[in-house]
């Protein structure tokens, strides 16, 4: 499995053009993408981060971290996830870090999504999908979700995320219409960001199979 996050967290670097802004993802397949993107440090403007996780290891590499807010729009956004559709439809957010990755990919030109073979499904939702709500409305937007989904919320007890919120993982799921529960969801008060990347799916996917396949 490391060896299929590795695989496509390598690939992504022929994405990356001289000059570029790169946004940057997090998690373990990021990782990889981000040591490969040491190699090639001197030829980038820098990058967006979507965590400390992140910016730390860029910064670890001699990677300047840029503020969101100086950069508009951004060419690239390179990030994992926990599953992908044949839409290119994901849930993401096993990291807590789903809030600022969907800025990010919605800033971003092209957003090109590095996974391993385990992460492709024909149906979302096996994956428990996170949701990041404010603290005090964690329990409100649990009883919401039973009430609009039949999905079982469990509270992610002790991770808070960078935004100093909660993360609720919503198990049982099948989600055949991923837009539309994207956008039931986020309209529950209280609920920050929901793991569900649908209605800005991914544009480019990068498995890191055996052969490494492009999509
Ligand atoms: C973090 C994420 C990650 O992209 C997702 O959890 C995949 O992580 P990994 O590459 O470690 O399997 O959404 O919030």
């Amino acid at each position: 499995m490391s060896e299929g996050k590795r695989l496509a967290g390598e690939k992504a670097i022929e994405f990356v053009e001289d000059g570029m802004i790169v946004g940057v993802g997090t998690g373990s397949t990021v990782a990889f993408f981000i040591d490969a993107l040491a190699g090639i440090r001197d030829r980038i403007a820098g990058a967006v981060s979507s965590s400390e996780q992140s910016s730390e290891r860029l910064r670890g590499h001699g990677i300047e971290v840029l503020d969101l807010n100086a950069c508009g729009p951004i060419p690239l956004y390179v990030d994992g996830a926990d599953e992908c559709d044949r839409a290119k439809r994901l849930i993401k957010g096993g990291g807590a870090a789903l809030t600022r990755e969907k800025i990010i990919a919605e800033a971003a030109k092209t957003f090109v999504c590095i996974i391993d073979p385990s992460k492709e499904v024909e149906v979302l939702g096996r994956f428990p999908l996170p949701i990041e709500v404010i603290p005090m409305a964690r329990s409100l937007v649990a009883r919401e979700i039973v009430a609009r989904t039949g999905g079982h919320p469990a509270w992610r007890q002790g991770v808070q995320t960078d935004n100093g919120n909660w993360v609720l993982d919503i198990h049982g799921l099948a989600i055949t219409d991923p837009v539309s529960l994207e956008r039931e969801l986020n309209q529950i008060p209280g609920v920050v960001s929901v793991g569900l990347f649908a209605r800005r799916a991914a544009d480019v996917v990068i498995v890191g199979g055996d052969p490494v396949v492009v999509r």
